[in-house]
């Protein structure tokens, strides 16, 4: 029989541990980790991971939007034995909990993504990595070997190095591609002009570029040798404005891995992904980091689920924080969520430990609620579940 608890346990842990006189290092209040995290980061990684695009509008709806749902729990059922795992893309997981992707974790700690890979790797939790990661993709690749991982493209300009990227990723055992369509520029970001900071302007973030065999023959001297002129090339090729749905047809055409299109809102946009023959969407607005005063991310979930009826899995990412959160966002027909900036607080203060602490007590909140609320599995979550405080 399986461990009737797998995740909850870590409960039992943190309260057995206070008996010995010892408590959590890491906040578990996730505001106070935040506020912790912050405050070890330099000013410029705190404006970075902390900030949004303008006044930040969005990333408070995000949160706030959470607060519009409220679950109706179910008594007397029977959730002795709990199954959180879901099947995605033809991948059977533990949980419907995956790690978003965050650039340029170099700025966070020393050990940056491939902290973060092994506490994917020691959770058994996917890790989707970014195209701007310190270390290149198949450093992350190494310390992430069995979980599933896949890769986040931010798809440049020069087909070559499109090319090639997909084709690495596919050689170091990602399985899938998630093309983010929501940052083909940078925001108007508050904070970093403040501080007049642009990680990659340094080199930093552009690990997977500077490794690229098809990145390096477009330069005069390689970036180890001359990192301006490395960087400037990559400012010339970071992202193309003038890409279209029709040019789905040429990544089609560089992999065999699934694609997954993350930053649709718009339900027509919805529309428009599935008609292209994509494999999945990630709804999403970035965390609030490109438009100011958007929509908030769990706000367009319902309409995008309905459009998209169950053709391809529709994944969620945006203010996720707790496991009520998930809760609501599965509850309203995601697949899964991605857990986005809390995973860097944990990863500020303590590295791989404290990326993986965040983790076990998201899972851990996550597996109690469900249970508290008369779920045994991810199929007993429905709409029907949630009341809006309209109601
Ligand atoms: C510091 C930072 C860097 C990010 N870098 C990327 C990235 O490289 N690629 C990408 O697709 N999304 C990136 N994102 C967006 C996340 O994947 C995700 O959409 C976002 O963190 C969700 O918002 P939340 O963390 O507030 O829940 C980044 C987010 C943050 C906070």
């Amino acid at each position: 029989m399986s461990d009737p608890m797998p995740f909850a346990s870590h409960q039992n842990l943190i309260y057995l541990t206070g008996l010995a006189g010892k408590k959590p290092s890491l906040p578990v209040n996730l505001e106070e980790l935040e506020s912790r995290a912050l405050e070890v980061l330099s000013p410029e990684a705190h404006g970075y991971v902390g900030g949004g695009a303008g006044k930040e509008r969005t990333m408070q709806a995000n949160l706030a939007s959470f607060d519009h749902w409220q679950i109706m729990p179910r008594m007397m059922r029977d959730v002795a034995n709990r199954d959180l795992s879901v099947e995605l893309l033809g991948t059977k997981l533990n949980s419907p909990v995956m790690i978003a992707p965050i650039g340029v974790q170099g700025i966070v700690h020393a050990d940056g993504e491939l902290a973060t890979a092994r506490a994917a790797q020691e959770m058994g939790i996917p890790y989707i990595v970014s195209t701007a990661s310190s270390y290149t993709l198949e450093q992350i690749a190494q310390a992430s070997k069995e979980v599933p991982r896949w890769f986040q493209l931010y798809w440049p300009s020069d087909n070559a190095v499109t090319e090639s990227l997909l084709q690495r990723a596919e050689t170091a055992g990602y399985r899938a591609i998630v093309v983010t369509l929501d940052t083909r520029m940078l925001a108007w970001r508050e904070r970093d002009l403040q501080q007049a900071f642009l990680p990659f302007l340094t080199g930093q973030g552009l690990a997977n570029y500077f490794s690229d065999p098809a990145f390096r023959q477009g330069l005069d001297k390689p970036p180890e040798e001359d990192i301006q002129s490395a960087v400037l090339k990559w400012m010339s090729l970071y992202s193309d404005l003038s890409h279209t749905w029709d040019d789905l047809k040429f990544l089609r055409s560089c992999t065999k891995l699934p694609i997954v299109l993350k930053g649709i809102l718009d339900p027509q946009d919805a529309k428009q992904a599935l008609d292209s023959g994509v494999d999945g969407i990630i709804v999403s607005n970035h965390g609030g980091r490109q438009i100011d005063g958007s929509v908030a991310a769990l706000d367009c979930l319902p309409e995008v689920v309905e459009v998209v009826a169950d053709q391809i899995p529709v994944l969620f990412d945006s203010g996720i924080r707790r496991g009520a959160d998930a809760i609501k966002a599965l509850a309203l027909g995601a697949k899964t969520v991605l857990l986005g900036r809390p995973a860097m607080w944990g990863l500020a203060i303590e590295g791989q430990a404290g990326v993986e602490e965040v983790l076990r007590r998201f899972l851990a909140d996550f597996d109690l609620t469900m249970a508290l609320c008369g779920c045994a599995s991810l199929e007993d979550l429905s709409p029907e579940m949630l009341k809006t405080s309209a109601n």
